[in-house]
């Protein structure tokens, strides 16, 4: 029994969602090859494109504790090995971590007869997230398992929400040659938000969601902006201003910090807008002597996936 699965890349936070929206993209992402064997332990036989800096530790690695944290759910001692093939790049916010982790998840789940759905498999990759970065956000690893646009309307007890957004719109994730771990991007930020700020983020938020569901265009550009990680985190990002500011000239609808950065990302209504974007934002990256990768694919809309199984 085995199964191969691809779980994609994911924008968090979105500008004004710190922590409580994301998306899935539908390429780069990470791939996972699962098989049951009669041992009862969850093991790593393989790590494929880390450079050797991952955890073969089941316990230690997003991938091992996901179907650990599922197993234990289900009440099941079951015997897994698991390969995986990191195509997204570590420290890059880009939801690295999080599709390790869904991408086991989905595996373990369909080989035992998908006993949770997708909104029940959040918790466990959440845990996953919690070794990975210290923190148990689930902004990248809901859009991660559900597809499309997801907000975590709330953690204590966990409320995400697929939401009914348009399916008209193109992501461009430009990936800075740095590298920023998501605890040091997540420890800077201030413990309070000022009033001013807090007003200005809820009203983008809402402003967004109703865009979003409205194909409001025009109010989707104008919520897409952030008062809390942001005017922070962008000082990690050589020439963040003027990427984002290009990346708005060339068309996008908005530009900001895919996650925890340093990738960022610009939503856009049309492929060929998006490609450009992205051209004009690796343009300002190497004006800071950056190079940088590029993708461009429509908002995904599934999720992880199944590749095939034997
Ligand atoms: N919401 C999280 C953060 C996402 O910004 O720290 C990390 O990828």
């Amino acid at each position: 029994m085995k199964v191969r699965t691809f779980a994609p890349a994911t924008v968090a936070n979105v500008c004004c969602g710190f922590d409580v929206l994301g998306f899935a993209v539908d390429f780069p992402g990470d791939e996972v090859m699962l098989t049951l064997n009669m041992s009862q332990e969850v093991t790593l036989s393989k790590i494929v494109g880390d450079g050797g800096r991952l955890p073969l530790d089941a316990s230690k690695n997003t991938a091992g504790v996901a179907v650990q944290s599922f197993l234990k759910s289900i009440g099941k001692q079951q015997g897994v090995e698991i390969e995986l093939y990191k195509n997204l790049p570590l420290g890059s916010g880009m939801g690295s971590s999080a599709a390790s982790g869904v991408a086991a998840l989905v595996a373990i789940n369909h080989l035992m007869g998908n006993p949770l759905t997708r909104e029940q498999l959040v918790v466990h990759a959440m845990e996953a997230e919690r070794i990975a970065c210290g923190s148990a956000h689930a902004d990248n690893v809901a859009p991660c398992l559900m597809g499309g646009f997801v907000l975590v309307r709330d953690y204590n007890p966990l409320d995400v929400i697929k939401i009914p957004a348009t399916k008209n719109l193109y992501a461009t994730l430009v990936h800075p040659q740095i590298e920023l771990k998501t605890s040091d991007s997540r420890r800077v930020l201030k413990p309070t938000v000022n009033l001013k700020d807090a007003i200005a983020q809820t009203g983008n938020i809402a402003g967004l969601m109703i865009g979003l569901t409205s194909k409001d265009y025009s109010l989707i550009s104008r919520s897409l902006q952030d008062k809390i990680a942001e005017p922070i985190r962008s000082a990690f990002i050589p020439g963040f201003e003027q990427v984002r500011e290009a990346a708005v000239r060339a068309g996008a609808l908005g530009c900001g910090i895919s996650g925890s950065g340093p990738t960022m990302f610009a939503l856009s209504t049309d492929h060929a807008t998006a490609t450009k974007v992205g051209e004009v934002m690796q343009l300002e990256f190497l004006k800071n002597n950056l190079k940088s990768e590029m993708y461009v694919s429509k908002v995904n809309q599934e999720g992880a996936r199944i590749l095939d199984e034997k």
